[in-house]
């Protein structure tokens, strides 16, 4: 979508547009790298945190969902050894596949991460095509690994369990990509259940559902222009203080802390602060889910932006002034940052009759910035059962 363009997509339940961006997967394979072996296909959906953020790595809790934007993958033999990639014009091919940060590695990253698995994966040619925009907080770079796995077993015929797909997504991500990531994204996407919130215990690994009751309200998304990086040296240093922060407190998991912030050194206090406040919300908010109450939920959203903000200090000038302005929309329920923050998206709870204002107002704030309706879409357990279970 582009930047001030009217018609923001506001579609009741469209997924699954699977097919359709496999389809051109498969076209994209073939218009890069020529006729070849059959392709096989992955699709796997970006993901919003409803509450419970920069929690996961330390053992959190987490309110998150799939969402009908996502990420298709075709994949097929090589004919001559070679690995090679295509995404968005971009293309890979190497000799091997290698540890580096472009989206090609990602799909490579696929591969080497189910070597434990001993399926024989040959060289493989790879396309992606997406509606799941990038960079932008919505777990686009779980999305591409999760999507190339799914292809990669439909290829080879093979099957994992849910555990061991978190696990090979994880591997790509963490070990092989290099990014420090907690689990919320890998387990949003192949736990999510349609219509419904996840509720994730990362101390546990854990899931349970939460109703997302009503077409009444709807979940928008804006994206700020600002590049989010999860790589980066800001994502890192909060997860080394969250995790010295339970190491100080002799917590095993950060849902332990409570209180107990008050006793840390000053200087991990917002820390910890966010954590406990975070923790508290997740699980007000399963309450409010199930009370069908939003507008507890909407002060939720709102308390996890300020807690996200002055606490963890992950937010910008930018997503503070769009979550502003969706507040300020008559039938928004709340708003916040949503992912690892540094830029990235906004999401907003709203009454449905106001999202195309909310949307407006959220994008208005940036020429950058574009916007979507999303809704809560079934994860890579119902959507590849065929291959996942
Ligand atoms: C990114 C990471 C997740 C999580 C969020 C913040 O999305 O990949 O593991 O830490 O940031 O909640």
């Amino acid at each position: 979508m582009n930047t001030k363009s009217p018609g923001f997509r506001s579609v009741a339940w469209r997924y699954p547009a699977a097919g359709v961006l496999e389809d051109l997967a498969i076209r994209t394979l073939e218009a890069e790298f020529g006729g070849g072996p059959r392709a096989a296909t992955g699709t796997a959906p970006g993901r919003v945190t409803l509450v419970g953020e920069h929690v996961d790595y330390v053992g959190g809790l987490v309110a998150c969902m799939a969402i009908d934007l996502s990420v298709a993958v075709a994949v097929r033999p090589a004919q001559d050894g070679w690995w090679r990639a295509t995404s968005a014009g971009r293309r890979v091919e190497r000799s091997q596949p290698a540890m580096a940060c472009d989206v090609g590695d990602r799909l490579f990253a696929a591969a080497l991460a189910l070597q434990p698995y001993d399926l024989r994966v040959p060289a493989l040619e790879m396309a992606v095509e997406a509606d799941l925009p990038e960079s932008v907080g919505l777990s686009s770079s779980a999305a591409v690994i999760l999507a190339a796995l799914v292809a990669t077993l439909r290829l080879t015929s093979a099957r994992l369990t849910p555990e061991q797909l978190v696990t090979a997504a994880l591997v790509g991500e963490r070990e092989i990509v290099g990014v420090p990531c907690g689990q919320l994204d890998q387990r949003a996407i192949v736990h999510s259940r349609a219509r419904s919130v996840l509720i994730l215990n990362c101390a546990t690994g854990g899931t349970q559902s939460a109703p997302w009751p009503s077409s009444d309200v709807n979940m928008v998304v804006a994206t700020s222009g600002e590049h989010h990086d999860v790589g980066g040296a800001e994502y890192r240093a909060r997860r080394e203080a969250a995790e010295r922060a339970c190491a100080i407190l002799g917590v095993s998991n950060c849902q332990e802390i409570g209180g107990r912030w008050r006793e840390l050194p000053s200087a991990l206090q917002p820390c910890g602060r966010h954590i406990a406040t975070e923790t508290r919300r997740t699980g007000a908010a399963v309450s409010a889910l199930e009370a069908g109450d939003f507008r507890s939920l909407g002060r939720i959203l709102d308390a996890s932006h300020e807690s996200l903000r002055a606490d963890c200090e992950v937010s910008t000038a930018r997503l503070n002034a769009m979550s502003a302005a969706a507040r300020a929309v008559p039938g928004c329920y709340g708003a916040r940052l949503v992912g690892a923050g540094f830029g990235g998206s906004v999401i907003a709870l709203v009454e449905s009759g106001a999202t195309e204002h909310c949307l407006r107002a959220m994008t208005d704030v940036s020429r950058e910035s574009s916007g979507w309706s999303v809704h809560p879409a079934p994860g890579l357990e119902v959507s590849a059962a065929d291959v996942i279970g």
